[in-house]
């Protein structure tokens, strides 16, 4: 087993990385000192496959456990489940010392933690991340959240969870192109942190698509320890945490302009890097054979590395820019690779290099 402890000081806890381990989830939340009462929030595809097995080890583990399930998919993030998730709370007479133990994805992850934070203001939550971008980015951190008509997560808190089970055994039912929109945040994390994860990935590549138990237990093991020092360093993105969104700024004006639906986030956000590595080159001394290494990575990973867009596409995609979250008084900040493994956050962006970057990305 590999354990990744998240420094937090009083809020610190550990993410458990281990074939098989959501059987040792009721051991686990037996050390934590919670209630008795706790509900499993999961969704349709999770739930037939895991939940058995963790409401069996939940009550092995002396706990009395609700299953909460809600629909899969990026539309059930909203207040109307999170409302539909307090009544079944309620219902089965949850208390502040019981928990909440989201299995599942980055969805069931945000919400069932936005749950966690806001029930009777806040009890305890155990995350149990079933997919790869789950794993090594969403469980970790303590951002929770669902989205509004108005845009994704904009109603949300930071409520860390008390322990982290990873079982790398559940990734085996995740389907194939899920999986693989979760390696281009693991890439991500050799871009912006780690060069020698990032030729680990370029040598070990085809093995993690196989799930070669070792490669993908130290793979997720080293993103959880990148994800963690990051957040001990800067919580609450005050800071360095911005890193965590190279390739996001042109990713989320992907998803927004061209629509939710025809890319994943992992798939969005490849196009986003490949297209910040080459605004890197431009602006911040990257080297262009290691911005060739990172597009090239993304696309034997059989991610997205190009978008053509027409003229309408192209003004909706700038236009999202601007409404992006990290857009303040107008200017469009980037976070720019100066050499593999290092980034800086803030770099303004002129207009015309955007432009350029953009226009590479058609060719
Ligand atoms: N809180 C954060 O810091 C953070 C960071 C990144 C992303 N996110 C959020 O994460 C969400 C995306 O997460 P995701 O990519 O995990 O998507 P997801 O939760 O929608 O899961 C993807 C699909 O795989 C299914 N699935 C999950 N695990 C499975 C398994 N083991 N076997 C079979 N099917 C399985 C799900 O039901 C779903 O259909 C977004 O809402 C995003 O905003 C949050
Ligand atoms: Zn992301």
């Amino acid at each position: 087993m590999r354990k990744v402890h998240v420094p937090l000081g009083g809020r610190s806890y550990d993410i458990l990385i281990e074939k098989g381990c959501l059987r040792r989830l009721g051991a686990e939340c037996a050390r934590l000192a919670l209630g008795s009462r706790c509900a499993v929030i999961t969704d349709r595809h999770v739930g037939p496959r895991y939940a058995k097995i963790a409401l069996a080890a939940l009550k092995a583990g002396g706990f009395d456990p609700v299953l909460v399930t809600i629909p899969a998919g990026e539309t059930a993030k909203s207040l109307r489940v999170v409302e539909d998730c307090y009544d079944a709370l309620a219902k089965h007479r949850l208390e502040r010392k019981s928990f909440i133990v989201a299995l599942g994805g980055g969805v069931v992850g945000d919400l069932a933690g936005f749950v966690a934070a806001t029930y009777l203001r806040g009890v305890a939550f155990v995350q149990v991340p079933t997919t790869l971008l789950a794993q090594v980015d969403s469980s970790v951190g303590g951002k929770v959240g669902v989205n509004l008509k108005a845009g994704k997560n904009l109603v949300g808190a930071f409520h860390q969870p008390r322990v982290v089970l990873c079982d790398l055994d559940t990734l085996r039912t995740l389907p194939a192109r899920e999986f693989r929109a979760g390696l281009a945040e693991v890439i991500k994390y050799g871009v912006i942190y780690d060069a020698s994860l990032f030729a680990r990935l370029e040598k070990d590549l085809p093995r993690l698509l196989r799930l070669d138990a070792r490669v993908l237990a130290e793979v997720v093991a080293r993103c959880c320890e990148i994800k963690a020092e990051v957040v001990g360093q800067d919580e609450t993105e005050t800071g360095l945490r911005a890193i965590l969104n190279f390739g996001h700024t042109i990713g989320h004006a992907v998803e927004n302009s061209i629509g939710y639906g025809k890319f994943l986030h992992g798939e969005a956000i490849s196009i986003g890097q490949v297209a910040a590595v080459r605004l890197s080159v431009e602006l911040s001394g990257f080297n262009a054979a290691d911005a060739e290494r990172v597009r090239a990575l993304i696309e034997r990973a059989d991610l997205p590395v190009g978008l053509r867009l027409s003229a309408a596409q192209r003004a909706k995609l700038f236009a999202a820019m601007q409404l992006d979250k990290k857009v303040s008084a107008g200017v469009i900040k980037f976070v720019l690779a100066e050499r593999l493994g290092k980034v800086a956050w803030g770099k303004r962006v002129p207009e015309a290099a955007l432009s350029r970057a953009l226009d590479s990305l058609g060719s």
